[in-house]
């Protein structure tokens, strides 16, 4: 299709439609589809919703089909509907929330996890997801951290570089493949004091250094969309921020694709208070590039005007509208306006059995084991269990943004082990505590199925306690008393203070898992899978800590517990360290490292050197560890963070086997970004850390020079 001189036969008006996104249920009224909760009434004519370009969300190949046809049926000149949706982690086989997924360390699990997300959902005939979410946050009080990759950019940009390309593969119009439109561009991830759609208030530093390089992976990876985020930054919404949408988005970064609003963002710049009305939200949309509105219509109802009124330029909305019509042509819609979707292959392919073995595959690395006092797990074979809490009957594992799975066909925590064999000689998914407690004396091991609502994760689910409800933890009260043995399985979307739980003598985080959660759990409850997940967001021991983050700078006043000196930066009613810190997690392998060693201790320019380490399993058990590479910057210009994540291995080692981990470091990983945005290197002493996680690292010494006879400070 030649988009140049499909344009020139466009009237206004058709552009303008473009230019519009919105729910099915527009144009078919009996389309129940809901991606989202809050439906505003757009007023806009029949004529108008059959110019709209794109479609919010599509409820089976059928209804894409169905709608595709009516719709050209209408069009003058035939330009198919473009259908998005968020498919976020699965489309009907559910995968494990992105944070979750993050704590495999294993960018594999993100990737098949978004091919067969792709699969199933291009045969239902979306051609876009809204994924991956690349804010970075720092915010467990922030319910959409569930959707995110957890808070250290480099772990995050791998994930999120991994799922585009999962998504994406090499074309976007092949089948199986659906294209990626990033989000929320940008900062969405930094609301102040965790509440949803709140203020961003950051430097420059922390945006180039912290939170653009999400966004930036998945462009780089070839992300065809970029959906601006409902925040202001710089006191300026992100959807009209020229700052963000021009000199960042499509200057610096060279974005030359289609962005798009999130939801109603364009009117909410009205909320903000920076327009007075629809016409000024238009004015400031088209001037910061934004290509398409979701769900409101400020553009609909003003861009003719304003273009009759020699407000805006009609070049852009051509810009504009190219940009919309070369993506669709891209996509192959032209040749194929159904794209992929097919009754059959959806029959056929969605929740199939490969697909579902390897939700549960992938699951088995999300968890991570948080506690296991004197190998308490695995359950031994002759153990007699009860299962109880308000996930032990549950079926509800999919998380939020699971929007097309089913909980129907999961199965509770209690079936899933009655079916593995375990002795499971009690039940109690009800809230009140039995009267009754007979049943308890004979059991061995109470496994507390424990956690979150899953309504009080995700968007617009912000909370300020992050303590697990009393009536819960007197489970673990009651078996204590008992004096049985408690392990605690959770399920939630956050990280959370765990203080009230200490007596459990096991902690399996279990996130929610998706389509075959309580299979996988299972297999890691008895031993037939070592848990191998690490914790990608810090747990805090209070709320009073957060942002709590493992990749902080120094103060000018560094807490030193072997020197006493009240004037330094610590809390005196709780420890400074996170719960759990960033990267932790346990094994039922015992791994032992030792012996760093640097293959150099200078590193110049242009060269690189490794660092190395031995780690031994010792134990029966074998097991994957997640081995991490940390490096600080000693001394630099501007303060940098104490350690920062820049490379980690999951390698499996078997009993008594010792295996040498090496990482290459080079330039890249001593740079860091300035305010500006650009790269910069500083000679100097550097530190190399080599851990099992973020609190734990052995460390050596590098220079770094500009050559071998050289000294100089700085570039
Ligand atoms: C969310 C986006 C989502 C959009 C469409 C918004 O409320 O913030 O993440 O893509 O709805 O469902």
């Amino acid at each position: 299709m030649d988009v140049k001189k499909l344009l020139k036969k466009m009237n206004l008006e058709e552009k303008i439609g473009q230019m519009l996104q919105i729910a099915p249920h527009n144009f078919i009224s009996k389309s129940d589809t809901k991606i989202h909760g809050f439906e505003y009434d757009l007023g806009l004519t029949n004529k108008q919703v059959f110019s709209a370009g794109s479609v919010l969300g599509i409820g089976n190949a059928k209804e894409q089909q169905e709608l595709q046809r009516k719709y050209l049926n209408d069009s003058r000149l035939k330009i198919p509907l473009l259908f998005m949706a968020d498919i976020v982690h699965g489309y009907e086989t559910i995968f494990p929330i992105p944070l979750a997924l993050s704590c495999s360390w294993n960018t594999d699990t993100a990737f098949h996890s978004a091919r067969i997300s792709a699969v199933e959902a291009s045969t239902a005939g979306i051609q876009v997801t809204f994924s991956p979410m690349a804010d970075l946050s720092r915010e467990p009080r922030w319910g959409r951290v569930m959707e995110g990759y957890g808070e250290d950019p480099y772990l995050l940009s791998m994930f999120v570089r991994a799922m585009v390309k999962g998504y994406q593969q090499d074309d976007i119009s092949a089948k199986g493949n659906i294209a990626s439109c990033v989000k929320h561009f940008a900062g969405y991830g930094a609301p102040i004091a965790g509440l949803d759609y709140n203020t961003v208030d950051m430097s420059r530093l922390s945006f180039y250094q912290t939170y653009l390089g999400g966004y930036e992976a998945a462009i780089d990876e070839g992300s065809k969309m970029v959906m601006a985020s409902f925040n202001t930054f710089d006191g300026i919404p992100a959807t009209v921020n020229q700052f963000l949408m021009i000199d960042v988005l499509r200057n610096q970064l060279n974005f030359n694709g289609v962005t798009i609003t999130d939801y109603d963002g364009l009117n909410q710049v009205i909320a903000h208070r920076v327009a007075h009305d629809q016409r000024e939200a238009a004015i400031q949309g088209v001037e910061a590039k934004i290509d398409i509105e979701m769900a409101s219509s400020c553009y609909m109802k003003n861009i003719e005007k304003l273009i009759e009124t020699s407000i805006i330029n009609e070049n852009d909305i051509n810009a504009a509208v190219g940009r919309i019509l070369s993506f669709k042509n891209e996509l192959g819609l032209f040749d194929n306006p159904y794209g992929h979707a097919n009754i059959d292959d959806e029959k056929r392919l969605i929740k199939s059995k490969e697909h579902l073995a390897k939700a549960k595959e992938i699951a088995q690395e999300c968890a991570v084991l948080l506690k296991n006092e004197s190998n308490i797990l695995p359950l031994s074979n002759n153990s007699k269990v009860a299962v109880v809490g308000p996930y032990a009957t549950s079926k509800s594992t999919n998380g939020v943004w699971s929007w097309k799975g089913s909980i129907n066909d999961n199965i509770s925590l209690s079936e899933a082990l009655i079916n593995q064999g375990v002795d499971v000689v009690y039940i109690n998914g009800e809230n009140p505590l039995p009267t009754d407690i007979d049943m308890l004396r004979e059991i061995d091991i109470v496994i507390c199925a424990l956690g979150e609502d899953i309504e009080k994760t995700g968007e617009a689910k912000s909370i300020v306690n992050l303590e697990l409800p009393l009536f819960q933890v007197e489970w673990i009260k009651l078996a204590k008393i008992l004096k049985k043995k408690v392990v605690t399985v959770l399920y939630n979307g956050r990280p959370l203070v765990l203080n009230n739980i200490d007596q459990s003598d096991a902690i399996l985080e279990a996130w929610y898992l998706g389509s075959k959660s309580n299979e996988a759990l299972t297999d890691l409850l008895i031993g037939k899978i070592n848990p191998s997940g690490k914790l990608t967001m810090s747990f805090p021991r209070h709320e009073g800590q957060i942002p709590i983050y493992y990749n902080h700078l120094t103060t000018g006043r560094p807490f030193n517990k072997d020197v006493h000196n009240i004037y330094t930066s610590f809390y005196l009613d709780c420890e400074r360290t996170p719960k759990y810190p960033f990267g932790y997690g346990l094994s039922y392998s015992k791994f032992e490292y030792e012996n760093m060693i640097m293959s150099d201790k200078e590193i110049y320019l242009d060269e690189s050197i490794t660092a190395s380490i031995t780690i031994t399993n010792k134990s029966n058990v074998a097991g994957y560890e997640i081995v991490q590479l940390y490096i600080q910057d000693e001394v630099s210009k501007i303060a940098r963070p104490e350690k920062e994540l820049k490379g980690f291995k999951k390698i499996l080692i078997q009993p008594y086997e010792t295996k040498t981990v090496k990482f290459n470091i080079c330039i890249k990983d001593l740079s860091y970004i300035n305010s500006l945005g650009e790269t910069k290197y500083e000679y100097g002493r550097f530190i190399i850390m080599i851990g099992s996680n973020s609190n734990n690292v052995q460390k050596k010494y590098i220079f770094f020079k500009e050559n071998n006879n050289e000294d100089k400070k700085y570039t």
